[in-house]
């Protein structure tokens, strides 16, 4: 059957896209639906295969859309919201979207604190602490790569910890008596390296969102100097905004 375009002045790949978003927006297209073919796509509406494949590249490349190799092109997932006024933890993020947290753990080890550790964490240079670096998933899938520097006092016994099944934000809180308090962040955009990119399961050179992140117990103490790297076709920030009056 051919359905027409809406017609008026804007371009047929635009048309096209602005349909396949309203289906996906409305959820007549739920996450994980195989979208027709650009064959389909072309009979039904009447245009060339080169306008299907345009409004499906920027859907790609949006998000909304994602191609699977000899299958088709498939529904994505919304983006996952993270906000920044309130200090959360991955599993907690995640727990609210109805996903299950996950955590690969690539290595957990005591290290030398660097320059750039030692100032965040306001211990000696050299002075061990912990270094974990785990890969975040969310339903299994990847989604970030965290490396954490912990400081060694008071979380002694972190290595103990089942770091792959517990949260380190309730670990700190109720193992070991210094929960999260506050948190300052950086964020910035770069493109995913070589090992990045094989762990997080996107092409070389992908988005992604970098932060860095020391998070503080009481009295002010850093207990946790993280750095990020989130997958840029899955996050994205949101923030508010208040306009000083004076
Ligand atoms: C966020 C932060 C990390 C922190 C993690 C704790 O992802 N960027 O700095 O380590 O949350 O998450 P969880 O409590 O799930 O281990």
């Amino acid at each position: 059957m051919v359905e027409s375009l809406r017609g008026g002045p804007l371009p047929r790949y635009y048309q096209l896209k602005e349909i396949i978003r309203e289906r996906i927006m409305t959820g007549e297209w739920a996450p994980g639906t195989l979208i027709p073919s650009e064959r389909e796509l072309c009979e039904r509406y009447g245009i060339s295969r080169m306008t299907a494949r345009q409004s499906i590249t920027e859907l790609v490349s949006e998000g909304l859309l994602y191609r699977e190799q000899g299958k088709g092109t498939y529904v994505g997932r919304p983006k996952i919201a993270q906000q920044l006024l309130r200090l959360t933890g991955f599993t907690e993020d995640m727990q609210a979207r109805a996903q299950r947290p996950g955590a690969r753990v690539l290595s957990a080890e005591m290290w030398p604190a660097d320059e750039a550790t030692a100032e965040r964490l306001r211990v000696k240079l050299g002075q061990p602490v912990y270094k974990l670096r785990r890969l975040r998933l969310a339903d299994s899938e990847p989604l970030a790569l965290e490396t954490s520097c912990i400081t060694f006092i008071g979380c002694e016994r972190l290595l103990e910890s089942d770091l792959e099944r517990d949260s380190l934000y309730q670990l700190l809180a109720h193992s070991f008596d210094m929960p999260p308090l506050e948190a300052e962040q950086e964020l910035e955009a770069d493109l995913a390296g070589e090992e990045e990119a094989r762990l997080l399961d996107v092409p070389v050179g992908s988005p992604v969102l970098r932060t860095r992140r020391v998070t503080t117990t009481r009295r002010n103490q850093p207990v946790e100097y993280a750095t990020s790297v989130y997958r840029g076709d899955k996050y994205r920030c949101h923030t508010r905004m208040v306009r000083d009056q004076s």
